[in-house]
């Protein structure tokens, strides 16, 4: 069966509609759907995925080896209170209660970031499935940090060539997290890498701004009063609202992004309405 395919904005995003994900795919449709979600610039929706967790975690293996499965990395543990208790593959993102505690990380994600770029080998799929969503509100927006790249003239694009960026969790740390959560071991070295600034993507080969203001703090060499005005006009261009895809969110959609290229924001604006989501998140390279 032919797979059905729509565009969801000129130059970021398609959406797959007749697809059950439960299945196993095989090699062959594994490879078409990666194709798939390469060409659409790393942003893949699926609808009506009526999905069990392990059946979550097994579409996801398909692309690479999963944060927190057996023998991997795990994310920080500033999240581990947050990992499926059973699944220790799924980061659980929800404002749900259930015996007195929040079941996932409240409100995670609203601010501009690349997931898990503060270590040498962030992610590079994220993978979230949506349990349950608001009536409006809770969208997640897209940032094409490869379409920005673009639209920076040549001579910014060979200055930015040699630099790299210090991508922090202590960033994150003390903007996103209360004190009391974060576990001081995370704000060590593992998790403060230098990356380079323009990335070049091991599939695509297209080149695109890897830096994000949740967890890059400066660019190396520089002074921070140098850096932030730099980083603050890239930012700026990044979110430009032609770079941008803005998901609307249905139950059952399961959403897969390439943190390589893309950044992403939850926007938090539904107030006490429940949200709840699923995500596994795919270990990619060294960013080169
Ligand atoms: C995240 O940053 O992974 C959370 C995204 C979301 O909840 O929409």
């Amino acid at each position: 069966m032919a797979i059905t395919l729509k565009k969801l904005s000129p130059n970021l995003g398609a959406e797959i509609t007749n697809l059950n994900l439960g299945n196993s795919l095989g090699a062959e449709l594994t490879a078409e759907i990666r194709q798939i979600w390469l060409d659409a610039g790393g942003l893949l929706v699926f609808r009506d995925q009526v999905l069990t967790t392990s059946q979550h975690i097994a579409f996801s293996c398909n692309f690479g080896p999963l944060f927190g499965a057996p023998g991997e990395d795990r994310l920080q543990d500033t999240v581990g209170r947050y990992i499926h208790p059973k699944y220790p593959e799924i980061y659980r993102v929800s404002n749900k209660i259930k015996n007195g505690q929040l079941i996932g990380r409240e409100r995670a994600g609203a601010y501009w970031h690349s997931d898990v770029s503060f270590r040498q080998r962030p992610a590079a799929a994220s993978i979230l499935y949506a349990h349950e969503v608001p009536a409006v509100g809770g969208d997640t927006m897209f940032a094409d940090m490869a379409r920005a790249y673009d639209a920076l003239s040549e001579p910014m694009q060979q200055m930015l060539a040699p630099l790299r960026a210090h991508h922090d969790f202590s960033v994150a740390a003390a903007s996103q997290y209360s004190a009391q959560i974060v576990v001081t071991d995370d704000l060590e070295s593992g998790n403060q890498p230098f990356h380079p600034v323009v990335r070049t993507h091991a599939e695509t080969v297209c080149k695109s701004l890897f830096i994000n203001p949740g967890f890059v703090s400066h660019f190396d060499g520089f002074e921070r009063a140098e850096s932030g005005p730099l980083l603050d006009f890239l930012y700026t261009l990044a979110t430009r609202p032609e770079f941008i895809y803005r998901h609307r969110w249905q139950e059952r959609d399961l959403v897969m992004w390439d943190n390589r290229s893309l950044m992403h924001y939850a926007v938090a604006d539904y107030g006490e309405e429940p949200r709840y989501m699923g995500r596994t998140t795919v270990i990619g390279d060294t960013p080169a």
